[in-house]
């Protein structure tokens, strides 16, 4: 018998939507599913795979949080579809992300969390900021960030 393999490789905003619809807009329109900054050459969409089949998907877009110092990416879209949840897949999409800012050298990356996810992002070092906020047709969020790295030194 062959061997699972599961992978994480970049895709495109469209190949997001599979996941982002059913998990982060089920009900509503495919096109609620886009987000401003998608097609952006700075954006860069993850996706993880189970034996070829897309399973989660995450998005980083440069995009600086005014609280802090430094460049920052803005996760979104974060996402694993029902039947391959608490795999770890979540939390390998986070760190796709932290290695491209690590390559990118940039120094920390922040979301709306969902009040749902919040216990999923400070299991993976985000802390909350603020107090929390509505997103309209979404739900109740609080900005989390995670530090990458206070500075890059030159080589
Ligand atoms: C949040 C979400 C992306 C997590 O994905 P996942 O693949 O199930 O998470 P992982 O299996 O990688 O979990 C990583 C760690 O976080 C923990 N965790 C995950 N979800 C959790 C939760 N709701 N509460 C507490 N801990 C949680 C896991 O137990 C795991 O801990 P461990 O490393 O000690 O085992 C997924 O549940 C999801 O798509 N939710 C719906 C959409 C959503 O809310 N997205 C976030 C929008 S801001």
């Amino acid at each position: 018998m062959q061997k699972a393999t599961v992978v994480v490789k970049k895709i495109t905003a469209e190949d997001t939507i599979a996941v982002r619809h059913p998990v982060l807009r089920a009900g509503r329109p495919k096109e609620d599913c886009y987000f401003q900054g998608d097609d952006l050459k700075t954006t860069v969409h993850f996706g993880i795979y189970d034996n070829d089949k897309l399973a989660g998907v995450a998005t980083f877009l440069d995009s600086k949080f005014p609280t802090f110092e430094g460049r920052h990416l803005q996760l979104r879209g974060m996402a694993v579809l029902d039947e391959f949840k608490g795999r770890g897949f979540g939390k390998r999409l986070l760190e796709a992300g932290e290695e491209l800012a690590k390559k990118k050298k940039i120094n920390l990356i922040w979301c709306n969390a969902r009040i749902l996810a919040v216990p999923f992002y400070e299991k993976l070092d985000f802390k909350k900021i603020g107090a929390s906020f509505e997103i309209p047709k979404v739900g109740i969020h609080f900005v989390m960030y995670k530090q990458i790295s206070n500075t890059f030194d030159s080589c």
